[in-house]
């Protein structure tokens, strides 16, 4: 078996077209562009290149952006205030707080200081809180977007077991949370494993659906695979040759499952892709365009 690609580039350009014509009659109706405000603290090469991408994206879909770029030695008080600033002005609808911050800078006191409605990454308490109870309003972009590429490509999620490597809570507790819900794309069975998970090959061969999303390049072989699974690797790992790979030996395991996302141009596409859905989304709430969720 070759596994069927989960091409996440092409569906999330398509997306962004859908969010584009969704912009314009934004802008027809209330005369304003959805607004996003992304915050960088230091000089993180990475964070630097998924900002600039993030920017980018808005601008092609119409919405405008604005960088906020501080020196490395921001105290966690300059911060807050910019935070604040920000929650205060009416022309941004989403927060964009890029992270890592810096280590003097508590990362919680920064994220519960995003107003929630415009929590557009959805890291804050209200909106991870809104999450676990069933009643989300802003879902984090990559949990999203890996549920809808499944969806997109017509792979059921209800009553499969879904296996999750990664408990961090930007990817693998929020994604448990969303799957775990009851009604369409999700009613799944989740089991997340991390890194003190006892036989992790035992649980990861139980997967209908693979979530590979702990950060290690190319950790899941083909041993660790039920013929036929489907296979989404949240991974982006730099290799010292400057090769990009994923949490998945993409590979070998690509003769096994039946589906698999690559890397790049699978997950990664729609986080961006979904960071834009959640900035609309803040815009059309603000402007009373769509009922707020009770
Ligand atoms: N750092 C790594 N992923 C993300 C993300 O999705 N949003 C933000 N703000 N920072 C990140």
């Amino acid at each position: 078996m070759t596994a069927r690609l989960l091409d996440g580039k092409r569906l999330a350009e398509q997306i962004r077209e859908e969010i584009r014509q969704q912009v314009e009659r934004f802008y027809q109706t209330t005369g304003q562009r959805p607004g996003l405000a992304a915050v960088l603290v230091g000089d993180n090469p990475a964070s630097q290149i998924y900002v600039r991408n993030k920017r980018r994206a808005c601008e092609q879909v119409g919405m405008v952006s604005w960088l906020h770029h501080l020196p490395g030695e921001t105290t966690e008080a300059q911060l807050l205030a910019l935070v604040r600033q920000l929650n205060d002005d009416p022309v941004v609808h989403g927060i964009l707080v890029q992270l890592p911050l810096p280590r003097h800078i508590r990362e919680e006191k920064i994220l519960e200081a995003v107003a929630p409605n415009k929590d557009i990454d959805g890291f804050g308490p209200e909106n991870l809180g809104r999450l676990a109870a069933g009643r989300p309003r802003f879902v984090p972009c990559t949990p999203l977007g890996v549920q809808v590429l499944l969806r997109r490509h017509d792979i059921a999620i209800a009553g499969r077991h879904v296996v999750i490597l990664g408990r961090s809570t930007i990817v693998g507790k929020p994604l448990a949370l969303l799957l775990l819900h009851k009604g369409p794309d999700a009613d799944a069975t989740v089991t997340v494993c991390h890194s003190r998970t006892q036989n992790l090959a035992a649980m990861t061969r139980q997967a209908d659906i693979l979530v590979a999303a702990m950060g290690q390049p190319r950790f899941v072989r083909a041993d660790m695979i039920k013929p036929g699974a489907v296979i989404v690797d949240v991974g982006i790992n730099r290799l010292p040759d400057g090769t990009l790979v994923g949490d998945v030996d993409h590979a070998a395991v690509a003769g096994i499952a039946s589906a698999i996302t690559p890397v790049p141009g699978g997950v990664g596409p729609m986080t961006v892709a979904m960071l834009l859905h959640n900035t609309l989304r803040a815009a059309q709430l603000q402007a009373g365009l769509l009922s707020a969720p009770e």
